[in-house]
């Protein structure tokens, strides 16, 4: 259809680019579109639109999220990898991105740099989401937010621990805390700190949102939220056996959780490598809720496709 170009035309290529009153509405959107997931109802807002997936990097939750997702929503969608598209034969973004969103309606990318996603961005006539870059990955904690509203109500004021690697995931956490007014203690290495100035984004990072620990233990003390990831993400698979040596002690167990809340959930973005980044009995144990987090990538997906397309609904 692909009649977008009357509304203001709206990226999300990180956390800071929708405002705390959008985080609000697109919450309790997730939780209606939801709803009506659970209870069979037919609802198709963005029937005859179209979503390009553009995937450079593997996936599992975030082409299933998105694909099945877009259908639910009686849309439908077109899926590109590097190796089966003229990008992998290096086509110019720029000139792919004129292209495609001459077809489609919306584009979901997983790339390396965040460079290519704003390329594609600059020259794209339709909405483009990040699903995943070397640096953010925000649809992941929009549905690690909705995750834990669900579970324990609003997270102002609440303190979550970040356990590992300074990667893509931590640095959006950062953003997350800054903009919605909570706690992110991180824990990370030395060598694998977050890098302040991408994690801090267009706004900075506000006072008292941001705490480095370099013992994994004291992150986690008081923490309502354990959370951590991959040692080695993708793309970085040639310092996999210098990581496994970094990074044996940011391994989240029972102590770790210990010394949390003793309501604090546990998360993980998925894939899990249980014995190194997190031990078994706590990623499949009581206060893990990983599942409900993967489900609601789609949930909170929907309503984010739903409001980049047609805006706030009444
Ligand atoms: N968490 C996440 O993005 O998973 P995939 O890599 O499977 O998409
Ligand atoms: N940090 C991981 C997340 C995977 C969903 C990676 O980038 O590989």
């Amino acid at each position: 259809m692909n009649n977008n170009t009357a509304m203001t035309l709206k990226h999300y290529l990180q956390f800071t680019d929708l405002s705390a009153d959008e985080y609000a509405y697109l919450f309790e959107r997730a939780a209606v579109i939801k709803k009506k997931f659970k209870a069979y109802e037919k609802y198709h807002p963005l029937a005859d639109r179209t979503l390009a997936m553009i995937f450079e990097k593997a996936s599992t939750r975030t082409r299933v999220s998105f694909e099945a997702g877009m259908y639910q929503l009686g849309g439908s969608v077109v899926h590109l990898t590097t190796g089966d598209s003229q990008l992998g034969r290096a086509e110019p973004i720029e000139d792919s991105a004129k292209v495609i969103s001459r077809m489609t309606d919306l584009v979901m990318i997983r790339t390396y740099e965040q460079s290519k996603i704003e390329r594609f961005a600059a020259n794209s006539r339709v909405p483009v989401i990040n699903g995943l870059t070397n640096e953010y990955h925000p649809c992941q904690i929009l549905a690690d937010l909705f995750t834990y509203i669900e579970h324990r109500g609003s997270i102002q004021g609440k303190t979550v621990a970040w356990v590992g690697d300074g990667n893509n995931m931590a640095n959006t956490w950062v953003q997350a805390a800054s903009l919605l007014g909570f706690k992110v203690h991180v824990s990370t290495p030395r060598g694998y700190e977050i890098d302040e100035k991408l994690a801090a984004g267009a706004h900075g990072i506000s006072a008292g949102s941001y705490q480095f620990f370099s013992n994994p233990m004291e992150a986690c003390r008081g923490a309502d939220l354990v959370t951590t990831d991959v040692w080695t993400s993708m793309g970085y698979e040639a310092e996999n056996e210098a990581r496994k040596k970094a990074f044996a002690d940011w391994c989240v167990d029972a102590e770790m959780m210990a010394v949390a809340q003793p309501d604090a959930l546990f998360m993980h973005c998925l894939p899990a490598h249980r014995g190194e980044e997190v031990e078994a009995d706590v990623i499949d144990g009581p206060q893990s809720v990983v599942w409900d987090e993967a489900e609601n990538r789609m949930h909170v997906q929907k309503a984010l496709m739903e409001y980049l397309l047609l805006g706030k609904l009444a």
